[in-house]
């Protein structure tokens, strides 16, 4: 099976194509200088002459709050070039593999974990447009993989956004700063080593469809916090505080806790739970010197 993977040099990027190499998939790598998805002729070019069975796109316009200043540049990424991309694999004959997210939910209604079968109700402009870029794939493809993510931090830190939660907590707290985290948003945190692993089994199915795929367990972004430190032998001030204090511009999920229940169907075991993901990580950082 041949691949082409957009955004190969992102956060997720990184590490799909890390394993994917390593079990010996033929996985084409494509940054953003090899292949613009905003750019219709560009991606008609690349794509038509790599022919892949599967197109793997990361690409996202995700950096939530400045969404809801640019909502235009939000809906040109995350829903007009997921159009092209769906319109190009169509010509091509390849499978498209799609990246959304738990912020599809509002988490104002419900309190336990959502299962690909709830209604979405997204309550901000990234979270809007990235249901619209899923819905998107869904009417005009067959041969999509659309998988809901949460939480993501791998080693190569987001480069949408510059960082990721866990590198930005331990640069705060060496930076001997006082830090106040919400504690009134639940999520799921989660390594993009295991997104990687998870989706390699995935593809191996051939069954199409819409996924929920995180670590399990739940957590709010404090007790996040609180575990990074914690096995990161760190001790900062930190404070938990509310979404209304801390005044982020865009509004989030008060709870996106993504129930794997379509990925069970399909016969592929949960992930683990997100405490022992997260050790792993901590640990990994150590020995690269972090
Ligand atoms: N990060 C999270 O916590 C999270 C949570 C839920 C869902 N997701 C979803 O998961 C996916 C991957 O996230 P990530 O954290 O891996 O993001 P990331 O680190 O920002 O990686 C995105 C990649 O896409 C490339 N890219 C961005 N705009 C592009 C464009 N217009 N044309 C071509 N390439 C472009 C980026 O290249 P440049 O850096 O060169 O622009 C980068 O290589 C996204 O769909 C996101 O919405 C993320």
């Amino acid at each position: 099976m041949k691949i082409a993977l957009i955004g190969s040099d992102g956060q997720l990027g990184t590490d799909i194509f890390k394993y994917f190499t390593d079990k010996k998939m033929d996985i084409v790598p494509l940054t953003q200088q090899d292949i613009e998805i905003c750019d219709k002729n560009a991606c008609s070019d690349v794509l038509f002459s790599l022919k892949p069975d599967l197109v793997i796109n990361t690409a996202a316009f995700h950096i939530v709050d400045q969404c809801e200043d640019e909502v235009a540049k939000s809906f040109e990424v995350n829903v007009e070039a997921v159009k092209t991309l769906a319109q190009v694999c169509l010509g091509t004959g390849s499978a498209l593999m799609h990246f959304s997210t738990d912020f599809v939910f509002g988490g104002y209604e419900k309190k336990t974990p959502y299962t690909e079968d709830d209604c979405p109700s997204p309550v901000s402009i990234y979270g809007i447009s990235k249901l619209a870029g899923e819905l998107t794939i869904r009417y005009l493809l067959k041969d999509y993989y659309i998988c809901r993510l949460c939480g993501l931090y791998g080693h190569a830190g987001s480069l949408g956004k510059g960082y990721n939660f866990v590198e930005l907590m331990i640069k705060l707290a060496n930076e001997g700063k006082d830090i106040k985290v919400v504690d009134d948003q639940v999520l799921t945190p989660t390594s993009t080593k295991d997104t990687a692993e998870k989706l390699y089994e995935l593809i191996q199915t051939g069954k199409y469809g819409l996924y929920h795929l995180t670590n399990t367990g739940g957590c709010s972004w404090y007790e996040f916090a609180c575990e990074i430190f914690r096995l990161a032998g760190l001790n900062p001030k930190i404070t938990p505080t509310t979404s209304e204090a801390f005044g982020a511009k865009a509004r989030r999920p008060a709870y996106s806790v993504l129930d794997n229940k379509n990925l069970r169907a399909a016969g592929i075991k949960d992930m683990r739970h997100w405490k022992k993901a997260l050790a792993d990580y901590i640990n990994e950082r150590k020995l690269l010197g972090k």
